[in-house]
């Protein structure tokens, strides 16, 4: 299956970011075929602006795909700016599709804040997510690291969830 995975945090040492990463290693490991979009090589403007010929790119790319990876972090008990951006700007023919959440916070009060992305993708494009997500905080990371045991048993999980139904929907 044809999977984009797009990292939507602009930091330098964004967390989300490693999660996406490590999500996309697993799923080649299994033959899927991934696109990476990270949202830091992205120039963005908002709605009602031309937009940028990479957010045209990544358009396209999101039309053509099996299904899609949201990494987010959050900001504020929401998604992030760029994020919101992305979503408007770029997803409009994302109709129907499969998704998965990846979501980086700074701490465990947070953890329904993925709702959020999920309440955009199903309302706006009746998109259909995995009913699993990789949630981790700052205690799991170390600098640039994933160094949690636990997350690392998620991420698996997720992707083995992800390539088995992502697949079974193709069929
Ligand atoms: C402006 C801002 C607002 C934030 N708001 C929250 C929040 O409401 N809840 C939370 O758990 N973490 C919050 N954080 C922490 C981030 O979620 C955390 O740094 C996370 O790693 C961000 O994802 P990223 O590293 O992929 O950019 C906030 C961070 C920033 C910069």
């Amino acid at each position: 299956m044809n999977t984009l995975i797009l990292s939507s945090s602009l930091s330098e040492n964004s967390r989300s970011y490693l999660l996406c990463k490590a999500v996309e290693q697993e799923l080649i490991s299994k033959g899927n075929k991934i696109t990476f979009f990270d949202a830091k090589e992205i120039p963005m403007q908002p709605f009602h602006r031309e937009i940028s010929k990479e957010m045209k790119a990544l358009t396209e790319k999101i039309a053509k795909v099996d299904n899609i990876i949201i990494g987010m972090g959050v900001h504020c008990y929401s998604i992030n700016d760029s994020l919101k951006i992305l979503l408007e700007g770029c997803f409009g023919k994302a109709t129907g599709k499969f998704f998965g959440i990846l979501c980086a916070a700074g701490g465990e009060r947070s953890y329904l804040v993925t709702q959020h992305l999920t309440q955009i993708c199903m309302n706006e494009w009746r998109m259909m997510q995995l009913p699993r997500i990789v949630y981790a905080t700052g205690k799991d990371f170390t600098e640039n690291t994933i160094t949690s045991k636990e997350v690392f048993e998620r991420i698996e999980l997720f992707s083995e969830e992800f390539h088995t139904i992502g697949n079974k929907l193709l069929a």
